[in-house]
C-alpha cells in the first residue's frame, strides 16, 4: 500500500501557551498573501517582489533584534529537541536568518550553519558568528543539490522547489512560526508539506506562542 501524501503526527504541548502573545500579523497581513503565493504559485516570486521584500526588511533591520524574546526562542528550541533534528547534525541552512536570533541555537545542534538572508541590512545587524552569513535569495540558494542535512525556516518564506533541491535525501525541513497563526509569514504544517514536491511525513506541535513542524521525505 502506498504511504499517504503526507502524514504529520501532532505531539503533546510541553511548552505551555504563554500569555500576552503580541497582536501583530494575522490573516489579513500583506505578507500572508506573499507567503502563500511563493509557496503555491510557480510565478509567486518575481525580481520586483524580491526587491520590495529586501527593501522592507532592510528598513526593519535596525529594530529587528528588539523582537527577540524567550517565548519566541522557545518554539525553535522545542522543535530542535523533539523534532528529531539532533540525528541530522551536519550542514544546516537557515533561510531568512534575519539578525541571527536563531543561529546560536542551530549551531549547538549542527556542525555548520549557513545563514542566508536577502536583506543586506539584516545581515549587517547580525553577529558575525556562529554561522556563515550569506546574502542570497532563498529562491536560488548558492549551494549544490543535496548539500543541506537540514533546512530551517523561522518565520521565513518557503520556496518549495529550491528547498527540495538543496535538502539531502534524508534531510529534515524545520518550519517554525514563533507567533503561531498570527505570524505574518505563516503556513500551517499540513500546507508546508503539501507545498513541497513529493510526499512527506513528520511531527508538529504547538509551543508557547508558536507552532513548529519537522518534515522528512517518504522513500518508496
Ligand atoms: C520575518 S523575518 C524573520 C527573521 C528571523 N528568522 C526571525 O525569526 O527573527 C524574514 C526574514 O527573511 C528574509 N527574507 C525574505 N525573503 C527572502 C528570500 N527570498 N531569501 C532569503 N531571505 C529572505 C528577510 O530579509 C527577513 O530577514
Amino acid at each position: 500500500m502506498n504511504p499517504p501524501a503526507l502524514e504529520i503526527r501532532t505531539l503533546e504541548t510541553i511548552v505551555p501557551p504563554a500569555p500576552d502573545r503580541p497582536e501583530i500579523g494575522g490573516p489579513d497581513h500583506p505578507m500572508r498573501k506573499v507567503t502563500r503565493q511563493v509557496a503555491f504559485e510557480p510565478d509567486g516570486w518575481t525580481p520586483e517582489r524580491a526587491a520590495k521584500v529586501a527593501q522592507l526588511f532592510d528598513a526593519m533591520a535596525p529594530e529587528w533584534g528588539a523582537r527577540t524574546t524567550q517565548e519566541r526562542q522557545d518554539v525553535l528550541r522545542d522543535a530542535l529537541l523533539r523534532g528529531g533534528c539532533g540525528d541530522d547534525a551536519g550542514v544546516c541552512v537557515e533561510v531568512g536568518s534575519g539578525t541571527g536570533s536563531s543561529t546560536d541555537d542551530l549551531a549547538r545542534v549542527y556542525d555548520r550553519v549557513v545563514a542566508l538572508d536577502l536583506s543586506r541590512e539584516m545581515l549587517r545587524h547580525a553577529p558575525p558568528a556562529p554561522g556563515l552569513r550569506v546574502q542570497a535569495d532563498a529562491a536560488h540558494i548558492p549551494l549544490r543539490t543535496g548539500a543541506a542535512d537540514a533546512i530551517v525556516l523561522v518565520n521565513a518564506l518557503l520556496f518549495p522547489r529550491e528547498m527540495d533541491r538543496v535538502l539531502a535525501r534524508d534531510g529534515v525541513l524545520v518550519w517554525v512560526n514563533s507567533l503561531g497563526d498570527r505570524t505574518p509569514i505563516h503556513l500551517p504544517a499540513a500546507d508546508v508539506a503539501a507545498a513541497l514536491p513529493g510526499r512527506w511525513h513528520g511531527v508538529a506541535a504547538e509551543a508557547g506562542w508558536g507552532i513548529w513542524c519537522t518534515l522528512r521525505r517518504f522513500h518508496d
